[in-house]
């Protein structure tokens, strides 16, 4: 679906490895892909470039995003070789409102709503970016069976 909707100077290469099952929302898992892939369009432009998008199972590991579990964590990494970004830009991604698009172009929800479900789901994100090469955006989740779910306590009125 996202393919149709880029340039085809825009590459994209998938590397998908065999995970567990994830306990999520498939409609906001589909957004958070839609969002970050349509970022790391944007952010190559019209110029001739790469996105790669990975999924992996792996123990937690260091400079990579936690989970609350402590089991194997999935990732899903977005990486392009788009414009990058400045420090100060990268400290404010997931800010809402936060936008370096002209008035119009963009609202600055994008990454918002990404690190909400992230959040809802589990999970962490974080993001990498050297300013003319390109920026990666990672994010983890816990698989099925270390999910903890939110226990609602219902005290019977008395
Ligand atoms: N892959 C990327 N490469 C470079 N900059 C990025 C990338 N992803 C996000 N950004 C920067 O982070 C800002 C916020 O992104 P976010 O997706 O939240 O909002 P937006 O794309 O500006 O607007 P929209 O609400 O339409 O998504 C962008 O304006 C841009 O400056
Ligand atoms: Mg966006």
């Amino acid at each position: 679906m996202l393919r149709a909707g880029l340039p085809t100077s825009i590459q994209i290469i998938e590397q998908f490895r065999e995970v567990p099952p994830v306990f999520g929302d498939e409609g906001e898992l589909h957004q958070v892909v839609v969002n970050l892939v349509t970022n790391a369009a944007h952010a190559i432009g019209t110029a001739a470039g790469r996105i790669t998008v990975s999924i992996w199972c792996a123990a937690e590991a260091p400079g990579l995003p936690q989970t609350r579990g402590d089991g194997p964590v999935v990732y899903l990494a977005v990486a392009d070789t788009g414009c990058g970004m400045d420090e100060a830009t990268l400290d404010r991604v997931f800010e809402p409102f936060f936008t370096t698009k002209e008035v119009g172009d963009g609202t600055g929800l994008g990454l918002s709503v990404v690190h909400g479900i992230v959040i809802g789901h589990g999970g962490t994100i974080a993001a990498r970016s050297t300013p003319g090469e390109g920026s990666r955006f990672t994010l983890s989740l816990p698989p099925m069976n270390q999910h903890q779910p939110t226990v609602l306590i219902e005290t019977a009125a008395a």
